[in-house]
């Protein structure tokens, strides 16, 4: 059994669904449903009992206890986090909330369920008698932003890079990482930490750059360019993370950082090129012309770091990961599911995915 918070985000659902297509430990599903919560991602496992769901908080230093002592899980995926640079620019206080205050609520109730747990010299624990201490492990998911910025010419960030985050969101996350390495440190708490580029796929929330384009196009809206659009992100399939999370909960070494990217440098303004050139293949508009009439530059956003780019050789070498898809296949898979589930966008556009929620899980919350 495994503990995975924020599973009905993005990149957690996406985990969750692969997690179990490929093995029957049960998944317990901590999340609190905040705006980027979304359960109708997990749809195909609402009567499927590896898939048990609880809403809450992972800063309720009431609720963690009792989850972990009554599941005990062999482990703790952490995805829970306000993950979107834009919103931590206009109302940084969520970020400092559940990135922060948040990760060392989750950390001290990690730890506390941790030290109950049989140590190997104490002699219980082994011949299948449960989880143990050496068996646990917590996984941290955090991000390349905490970095910084690179130039154009700079190498691409390994493991040992510097901290410079730019945004309450990269610093958010990086004080979280900061709290996660000093658990493993002082209290010996077995930890492993990823960071990762940025990631695309199924269940992207319409906020972020490249469900947005494809949202926008279809409904005829601006595709918002911030500034001049040459700023590059390092981007990676959504599955492909999920699986170098569980490759590293697998077999990374304790206390490790592990950076997770695709070598898939690209500028903005290339993206929603690609993306308008997707759509007028797979859906043209009517009127014959390209989606990139829709192109239009806005103002910059605050802050906007010019390049991030991932080097993930450690990953590939120490433990054997490497991404399965390249950025083409990628986007045209996520172009055609955005295309394909226009119920899902359109429940997201318009808040409906709450009722659905009250309706399926109500009595199970
Ligand atoms: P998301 O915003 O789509 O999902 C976040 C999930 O966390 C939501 O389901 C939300 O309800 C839940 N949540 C928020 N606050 C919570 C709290 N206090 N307690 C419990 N649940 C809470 O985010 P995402 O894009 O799926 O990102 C997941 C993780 O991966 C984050 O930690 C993010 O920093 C990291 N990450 C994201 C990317 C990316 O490109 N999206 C890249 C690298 C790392
Ligand atoms: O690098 C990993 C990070 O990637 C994750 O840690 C974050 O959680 C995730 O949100 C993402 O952050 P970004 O800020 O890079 O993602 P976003 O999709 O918001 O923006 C990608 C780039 O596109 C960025 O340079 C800003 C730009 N952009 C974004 C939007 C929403 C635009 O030009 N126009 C837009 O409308």
């Amino acid at each position: 059994m495994i503990l995975v918070t924020g599973s009905a985000g993005f990149i957690g659902s996406n985990f969750v669904l692969d997690w179990l297509a490929q093995s029957d430990e049960t998944v317990i599903n901590l999340d609190k449903l905040t705006y980027a919560g979304n359960l109708q991602n997990l749809a195909s496992l609402k009567d499927d009992p590896r898939h048990i769901f609880v809403q809450g908080d992972i800063g309720d230093t009431e609720l963690l206890p009792k989850l972990l002592a009554q599941h005990r899980p062999r482990a703790v995926v952490n995805f829970a986090a306000e993950s979107h640079v834009d919103r931590s620019i206009h109302g940084p206080e969520d970020f400092i909330q559940t990135n922060i205050v948040g990760t060392f609520h989750l950390l001290e109730g990690v730890r506390s369920y941790w030290q109950s747990l049989p140590s190997p010299a104490s002699g219980r624990g082994v011949g299948g008698e449960g989880v143990t201490q050496s068996d646990f492990r917590f996984l941290h998911v955090s991000t390349d932003e905490v970095y910084g910025s690179l130039t154009k010419d700079e190498p691409a960030f390994t493991e040992t890079h510097r901290y410079e985050p730019n945004s309450p969101y990269s610093a958010s996350k990086a004080a979280s990482d900061h709290l996660v390495r000093a658990y493993h440190h002082t209290y010996g708490l077995p930890v492993l930490t990823t960071n990762c580029s940025n990631n695309y796929g199924p269940y992207h929330f319409p906020e972020k750059l490249i469900p947005l384009m494809i949202v926008n196009a279809l409904a005829g809206k601006n595709l918002p360019v911030y500034g001049d659009g040459q700023q590059i992100r390092d981007w990676l399939y959504v599955k492909d993370h999920c699986s170098a999370i569980r490759c590293v909960l697998d077999k990374g070494k304790l206390g490790e950082v592990y950076n997770v990217g695709g070598w898939n440098e690209k500028a903005n303004l290339d993206i929603v090129h690609i993306v308008c050139a997707l759509l007028d293949e797979l859906r043209p508009r009517p009127d014959g012309k390209s989606y990139r009439e829709q192109i239009t530059f806005v103002t910059d956003r605050p802050g906007h770091d010019r390049r991030y780019a991932i080097d993930a050789r450690k990953i590939e070498r120490e433990l054997g990961w490497k991404p399965v898809e390249t950025f083409e296949t990628g986007i045209r898979k996520t172009v055609q599911w955005y295309l394909d589930n226009q119920d899902w966008v359109n429940n997201v556009l318009s808040g409906n995915y709450r009722q659905w929620v009250e309706k399926n899980y109500a009595a199970r919350t």
